[in-house]
């Protein structure tokens, strides 16, 4: 970026118009960015280019904007317009000028965006984070409702998605997302009986697996816009696969270039740490894997109905789940002395495991792990003595007793345990770890509802030791460069 200046300004010095010395620099650059650029002199022009990373003009009432996505200018103007990839824009207080890559004028679709967009505030809450994790029994149930009907007890897939047709899926994503895909990929290989194969992007983009016709890609974002997810979402379509995308922000790249959208409907998410993105991927993606189970003959009317209804279910016990805050909260002063925390379930409960050591780690900076409960011996016992915590969790399944036995084998090492189960598991737990007890709940919503404390103790952890919660360090909302 420090570059771009002077290469505008020496076409500048050759005589070149505004217009043209940016037009011409954009020509020589290669990667990914996204440029707003002012001209000394030029007081009444903002030029603006995307080639990779998002930008979004913003149509105010005498005054225009560039930023990086509708939330950005949300609080400006409701008004704003998507740059395709290649654009360039050319603004003055009340007109934009739009041409794609190849200088063509072109007009791009101006949007309302909704209100909700434009006024997010914290509210009473210290923080966004704590907002949104309180936001999850509404995020789930909004998100729910767009795939359950609660009349029929039907699963539906929408945009016309057929997984009768589906043979395989490939699942990319990048952070949260991608653990929000690793439960899915339980669900839909147990329910549906589809094989899912899954990857981080950032890997899959370069690593040009064979590809088999009959294969769904699943993208899956937040912000969709993350530039990895976004190039392997890419890819795949370049291959011929059809492609689906799981994203938040509806107007989105991800949104607008997969041939299905696929919502969740958490709302503006704010905080960089992922909480009800998160519970609303997972709750879109079950009753996705229950609508894949239902159109492939796996399970009847009967099933599916009772499926739906449970799912239903989870905003309440989601609610319930908070209620656990005094409890998580009392654990805090004492777990933000350590340097290392370990996270361990099984099934499902092993995805729950990474997601919530990556939530400690990037809001309080301690390093945390995650694992499949049944690998510890295979190294990460050896970690384990009296200074390092271990969350174990460990809903009363037909794991339970592994897991069990298990968590004896850390406290025979002097582990100090934090063992999240329901109240069935709490009579069944080792002796001498410390419980946090959800509410009961069907396998299918446990994630769900096992996701909340562990969000809650990551961030009261992150409270206790005065980190900046929203806005980790080195971190970013969303990643729109490699
Ligand atoms: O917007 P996306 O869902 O594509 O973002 C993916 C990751 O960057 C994101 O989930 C990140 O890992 C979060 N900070 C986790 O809390």
């Amino acid at each position: 970026t420090e570059v771009i200046p002077h290469l505008i300004d020496r076409a500048l010095a050759r005589g070149l118009a505004p217009l043209d010395a940016f037009r011409e620099t954009l020509d020589r650059l290669r990667g990914a960015f996204a440029l707003a650029v002012l001209i000394e002199g030029e007081d009444q022009l903002i030029l603006g280019a995307r080639r990779g990373s998002p930008l979004v003009v913003g149509y105010g009432d005498g005054e225009m904007y560039l930023g990086s996505d509708a939330l950005a200018v949300g609080p400006m103007t409701s008004q704003i317009a998507y740059l395709d990839e290649g654009d360039y824009v050319a603004i003055d207080r009340t007109t934009a000028r739009i041409f794609d890559a190849g200088g063509r004028p072109v007009t791009r679709q101006i949007r309302i965006i909704p209100p909700a967009a434009a006024l997010v505030e914290k509210g009473a809450y210290r923080h966004f984070m704590e907002k949104e994790i309180h936001d999850q029994p509404g995020a789930c149930q909004h998100t729910l409702s767009a795939y359950l009907d609660p009349v029929t007890g039907r699963a539906r897939a929408p945009g016309g998605l057929d997984f009768s047709l589906v043979d395989r899926i490939q699942i990319v994503a990048c952070g949260t997302a991608n653990y929000a895909g690793l439960i899915s990929r339980y669900l839909f290989e147990s329910l549906a009986r589809i094989p899912v194969d899954i990857d981080v992007a950032s890997e899959f983009r370069y690593r040009a697996p064979p590809v088999r016709k009959g294969t769904l890609c699943i993208a899956i974002s937040q912000s969709g816009e993350t530039a990895d997810t976004l190039a392997a979402l890419r890819w795949c379509r370049d291959q011929g696969l059809g492609t689906a995308a799981v994203v938040n922000v509806h107007t989105s790249t991800m949104a607008r270039e997969a041939d299905i959208l696929l919502p969740t409907h958490a709302g503006p998410e704010i905080g960089v740490a992922s909480t009800k993105a998160f519970t609303s991927q997972v709750a879109a993606l079950t009753a996705l894997a229950v609508a894949a189970a239902a159109a492939r003959g796996r399970i009847d009317a009967a099933e599916e109905a009772r499926l739906t209804r449970l799912l239903l279910e989870a905003p309440r016990l989601i609610s319930g789940a908070l209620a656990l805050e005094d409890q998580i909260r009392a654990l805090a002063p004492e777990l933000a002395k350590a340097r290392d925390v370990l996270y361990f379930g099984r099934g499902v409960m092993s995805a729950l495991a990474l997601e919530g050591a990556l939530k400690l780690k990037e809001i309080s900076y301690i390093h945390a792990e995650g694992y499949p409960a049944g690998e510890l011996k295979h190294g990460p016992i050896a970690l384990i003595d009296e200074a390092t915590p271990v969350i174990v969790l460990a809903p009363s399944d037909a794991l339970f007793e592994k897991t069990v036995s298990n968590t004896a084998e850390v406290m025979a090492r002097g582990g100090p345990v934090i063992f999240i189960t329901d109240e069935e598991g709490a009579r069944r737990a080792p002796a001498g770890v410390r419980l946090i007890v959800t509410p009961g709940c069907d396998d299918i919503v446990a994630p769900l509802v096992y996701a909340v404390p562990i969000q809650m103790l990551a961030y009261y952890v992150a409270v206790q030791k005065g980190a900046d919660v929203d806005q980790p360090r080195n971190l970013a909302k969303s990643v729109t460069v490699e």
